[in-house]
């Protein structure tokens, strides 16, 4: 069995030790595995690679565990290039997109895998976004105008378009939300850095004339304020964006309206 210590009282169980292969560049991987099927507690199972038959990133890796060692572990993944955001996971302690993380980054022997953390989990490493989802859509992600729609397209200046960068690259892959405590204690309610990153990006449009609405939603205990700038959410981003300052600037935004 792994040599793996589990807290005490804790409901995860050790798992499966899947054999090592006879070879000298040998890495460890305990990967978090639960199924809605069986009944059974989560667990951690332990897998060995041979590293020098192995990709470079993370997904690399569970793309070869699924392939050669056990093709039941389930996790998300499409684009493999950070593009679409879907294998976002929880590596070694950090919210990471797995296609675009190189396992010679992580400094610790073992690779420890689980899913992005106080998500309800739907499969293994798959986590269930619903929620998340739902609050993305409750901000308007698009653009809300009133006046004539026009002949051809609704103009931006090169300086309006401008104000979008660090904000259109969000792949919505849910790593800051789920690094954020206040989003872990009042996820059902406070929107979360991702959502409000979001929120801002269309307030700021400058084609965009659903301003006052957009911020009048806002107005609210929970939904934004909720956020105690703790910057676990600019920390993690895998893409190097700043939600907490676009939810400062928007916090901003609500008290310039005010005075
Ligand atoms: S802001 Fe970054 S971490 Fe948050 S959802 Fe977008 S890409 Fe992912
Ligand atoms: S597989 Fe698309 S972001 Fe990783």
């Amino acid at each position: 069995m792994a040599q793996f210590k589990l807290p005490k009282n804790s409901q995860i169980r050790v798992g499966k030790t899947w054999p090592k292969p006879d070879a000298k560049n040998v890495r460890k991987f305990q990967i978090y595995r639960w199924s809605p099927d069986d009944g059974e507690n989560p667990r951690i199972d332990t897998y060995y690679l041979d590293m020098d038959k192995c990709g470079p990133m993370v997904l690399d890796a569970l793309i070869k565990i699924k392939n050669e060692v056990d093709p039941t572990l389930t996790f998300r993944r499409s684009c493999r290039e950070g593009i679409c955001g879907s294998c976002a996971m929880n590596i070694n302690g950090i919210n990471r997109l797995a296609c675009i993380y190189g396992l010679d980054e992580i400094k610790d022997a073992t690779v420890k895998i689980n899913p992005l953390p106080h998500m309800p989990v739907v499969k293994d490493l798959v986590p269930d976004l619903t929620n998340f989802y739902a609050q993305h859509a409750s901000i308007m992600p698009w653009l809300e105008t009133k006046t004539n729609t026009p002949e051809k397209e609704w103009r931006q200046s090169i300086e309006d378009r401008k104000k979008l960068d660090g904000l259109y690259e969000c792949v919505m892959c849910a790593s800051c939300s789920t690094s954020c405590p206040s989003y872990w204690w009042n996820g059902d309610k406070y929107l979360g850095p991702a959502a409000l990153l979001h929120a801002y990006r269309w307030i700021i449009d400058s084609r965009d004339e659903a301003t006052g609405e957009r911020l009048d939603q806002l107005e609210d205990p929970f939904k934004l304020y909720r956020c105690h700038t703790i910057m676990n959410c600019t920390k993690t981003c895998p893409k190097g964006l700043n939600p907490a300052k676009a939810i400062a600037e928007v916090k901003k935004m609500m008290v310039e309206r005010i005075v």
